[in-house]
């Protein structure tokens, strides 16, 4: 394990992929997880938020991180997205151009350029916007390449009118699949908590991402909700071919739908495995309901 030297802006040239291979030995990027996560420390102060922390998240699969509150679950999708850098330790994306160590990007880069994307734990959507609106601006990194900040975008000429139908489209789309087609125009801050858990998927997905980090997705749903929210990511995993990490408390979310669940407990791995075995696993049990004490174990 070594000190990471965070090196922001820093990203893999095309070539990453075949000095990787060269230099590791290793597998061609497209072989390996998505994301590999290797020894990350997170601190604040004294407080080790995140303490040496691996585990890794398939593609096509649906990674669940659980943990009781404060074990470090949000720190640890602030480090993978770029909003804190890590104090020590390597997180790898292995994107089809080659891998990418996103301890050393930039939080822009990694949403737009590795193909990161993520839900909130506090719903962030622009309230007064309407619900196609957030999804168009969304895209706005697609749109704002095709105009190339010139002449030609403002005058709304071919290549950014392709690009701005294509974010319409792409907008429609995923109001259909999170079933929010009848309220295009209402605003975003209007909608029952339901719905603006879904807005902010779709939002997501509009980015078409590779990883999709999603932070208590059902905080606050009803059980009806709750199975729509599993039919949603179920199908987003199998149409789309993503790999989907989930940050969830709602256990009949996670153990319905998950492929492999990684548990955190004060900042550290405490058991990693598939669902049925992380349900019977001991310290996992002991971390969620806490030890018995004295008297109720005699
Ligand atoms: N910016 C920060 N500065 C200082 N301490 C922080 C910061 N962010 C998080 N922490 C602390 O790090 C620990 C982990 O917090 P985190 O929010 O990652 O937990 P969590 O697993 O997401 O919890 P919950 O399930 O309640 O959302 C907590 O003790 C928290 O108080
Ligand atoms: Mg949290």
């Amino acid at each position: 394990m070594s000190e990471a030297q965070p090196k922001r802006g820093a990203i893999e040239a095309p070539g990453a992929k075949r000095r990787s291979q060269a230099h590791g030995g290793g597998r061609p990027a497209l072989e390996g997880p998505l994301l590999s996560v290797e020894h990350v420390t997170m601190r604040f102060g004294g407080l080790f938020a995140v303490n040496d922390l691996s585990f890794s998240a398939g593609r096509k699969e649906i990674t669940a991180v659980i943990g009781p509150n404060g074990a470090g679950k949000t720190t640890l999708f602030n480090c993978i997205t770029g909003f804190y850098k890590p104090q020590v330790g390597r997180i790898t994306l292995n994107h089809p151009s080659g891998p990418m160590l996103l301890e050393r990007l930039d939080d822009h880069v990694i949403s737009a350029k590795a193909g990161v994307a993520r839900t909130f734990q506090n719903i962030r959507l622009f309230a007064r916007m309407s619900v196609l609106e957030n999804l168009i601006v969304a895209q706005h990194t697609a749109l704002m390449g095709a105009s190339a900040f010139s002449l030609a975008g403002l005058l709304g000429l071919s290549r950014y009118a392709r690009a701005e139908r294509l974010a319409v489209e792409r907008a429609r789309h995923w109001l259909d699949k999170v079933g929010l087609t009848s309220l295009a125009d209402e605003e975003a801050g209007s909608l029952p908590y339901g719905h603006q858990r879904r807005l902010e998927i779709a939002r997501a997905m509009c980015t078409e991402p590779l990883l999709l980090c999603l932070d208590e997705p059902a905080a606050g749903l009803n059980p009806r909700e709750s199975a729509e929210l599993n039919r949603l990511l179920l199908d987003i995993r199998d149409e789309n071919g993503i790999g989907l990490l989930l940050i969830e408390h709602d256990m009949s979310v996670v153990m319905e739908i998950s492929d492999h669940i990684a548990v955190l407990d004060y900042g550290k791995k405490i058991a990693e495995g598939a669902p049925a075995a992380i349900k019977a696993d001991p310290a996992v049990i002991r971390a969620y309901l806490g030890e018995p004490d004295e008297e109720e174990a005699m």
